[in-house]
């Protein structure tokens, strides 16, 4: 079968919150993309995933004219609460930084940027299957894949490798050119999205004897939980009464119940390649890293990452400059590395630890609170805390 040949400046393989926005960024520079996924479009719009967005965040959405319903629904916090040792204590991150975080779940945003996408005309070839990329390493890289029955080869200049941790870009990197750093968490987190009431105004994490408890929200009508549990837990061993009284007791308080919509188990790991651009071939989002989502950081550097990319790609076609993409990896990874530090440090100091890493003695139990004491008597550990929580100045 001949395949449709297809001509573009940056071919975009994945249409997640990364894939997405560099699309719109590109765009509002007047270069041209094409957006490949594999997935359906409503299948897209529907993945319930992250829900905290940094200030920089925000900015960002905004100043690419993507921001009108997340003003209208998003819920601007200006603080979290930490709970401990049967204690609640407040990180007024507004008062300690001047900023504050925006609660819009990573669904809406992909709504949101989908449909501004095909507004301006902006290709998205959804259920695209056997992708492949070519000739990355020349200035001529292309992108194959099959859609409907029909084959197609996309010429471009660039490709935005934006398909996630399990996509095809970073695999198709030879050998030995990356490396790799990872780190794998034993435990995960089994999230709930429940049809009832937050019953806090913000959020809440805490940490307890029997694990790690997050109250978060989507909407003021809809509730977001997470518990720790073991890494390849089974849903069945989670009927709906054991998570509400697993939430209360970790939270230590009484929570509004309704019908749990979506119950599912995530794995916890750190993970990043270095570099993260192969020739024409630039990783962006979770192609290139994982965070552990205690800190809420995925999405918001995947924000970050393309943030840098559209600028590089955009000097390049405007003054034929390589400066940009050339510093595209070290800049992003400056950032990558601080936001793997504040994951990893969230993530250590709230969670019980198990198995191979058991605290027998309970020396660790009592070093965490010790720090969590710290971190709510001393402003400026809670400075720290909030600083990275609401996020790092964009570069
Ligand atoms: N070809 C095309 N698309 C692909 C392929 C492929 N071979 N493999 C995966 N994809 C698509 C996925 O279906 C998904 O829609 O790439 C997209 C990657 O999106 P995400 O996994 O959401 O990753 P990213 O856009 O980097 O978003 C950052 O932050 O909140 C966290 O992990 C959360 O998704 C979030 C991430
Ligand atoms: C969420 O609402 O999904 C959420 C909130 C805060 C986190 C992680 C996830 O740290």
């Amino acid at each position: 079968m001949p395949a449709h040949k297809l001509r573009t400046q940056v071919a975009i393989i994945g249409s997640g919150p990364a894939g997405l926005i560099l699309s719109h960024l590109l765009h509002r520079q007047g270069i041209e993309s094409m957006v490949i996924e594999t997935q359906t479009r409503n299948y897209l719009e529907e993945r319930i995933r992250a829900g905290v967005l940094e200030q920089g965040t925000v900015d960002l959405l905004n100043e690419a004219g993507l921001g009108e319903r997340m003003r209208r629904e998003g819920l601007v916090h200006r603080g979290i609460e930490l709970r401990f040792d049967g204690r609640s204590h407040r990180i007024d991150l507004h008062e300690l930084t001047g900023r504050s975080v925006c609660v819009y779940g990573q669904h809406e945003i992909v709504k949101d940027m989908i449909a501004a996408r095909s507004a301006n005309g902006g290709p998205i070839y959804f259920e695209a299957s056997q992708v492949q990329i070519h000739d990355c390493e020349s200035e001529s890289p292309r992108v194959t894949f099959d859609q409907a029955g029909e084959a197609y080869e996309v010429a471009c200049g660039f490709i935005g490798g934006c398909d996630g941790f399990h996509g095809i870009c970073r695999p198709s990197i030879p050998a030995g050119v990356l490396s790799i750093y990872e780190k794998v968490y034993p435990f995960g987190w089994l999230g709930i999205l429940a049809e009832a009431a937050p019953a806090a105004p913000e959020l809440i994490y805490a940490s307890h004897e029997s694990g790690f408890a997050l109250l978060s929200m989507r909407s003021p009508r809809i509730t977001r939980a997470y518990l720790q549990c073991p890494p390849a837990e089974d849903i069945a061993a989670w009927p709906d009464d054991r998570i509400w009284e697993a939430l209360q007791q970790r939270l230590g308080m009484p929570i509004n119940q309704g019908p749990i919509i979506q119950k599912s188990v995530t794995a916890m790991r750190s993970f990043v390649t270095e570099p993260m651009q192969y020739g024409r071939l630039f990783l962006a989002g979770d192609a290139a890293h994982i965070v552990p989502p205690t800190g809420a950081k995925g999405l918001n550097l995947a924000a970050a990452d393309v943030s840098v990319l559209a600028r590089a790609i955009a000097a390049w076609y405007r003054d034929g400059t390589t400066e940009q993409l050339d510093s595209y990896s070290a800049v992003c990874l400056r950032r990558v590395w601080r936001v793997q530090h504040f994951s990893w440090w969230m993530t250590s100091l709230l969670h019980r630890f198990a198995g191979r890493f058991e605290d027998a003695g309970g020396f660790d139990r009592r070093r965490q609170l010790a720090e969590l004491e710290q971190v709510v008597t001393s402003r400026s550990a809670a400075q720290t805390l909030a600083e990275n929580y609401t996020g790092l100045p964009f570069s």
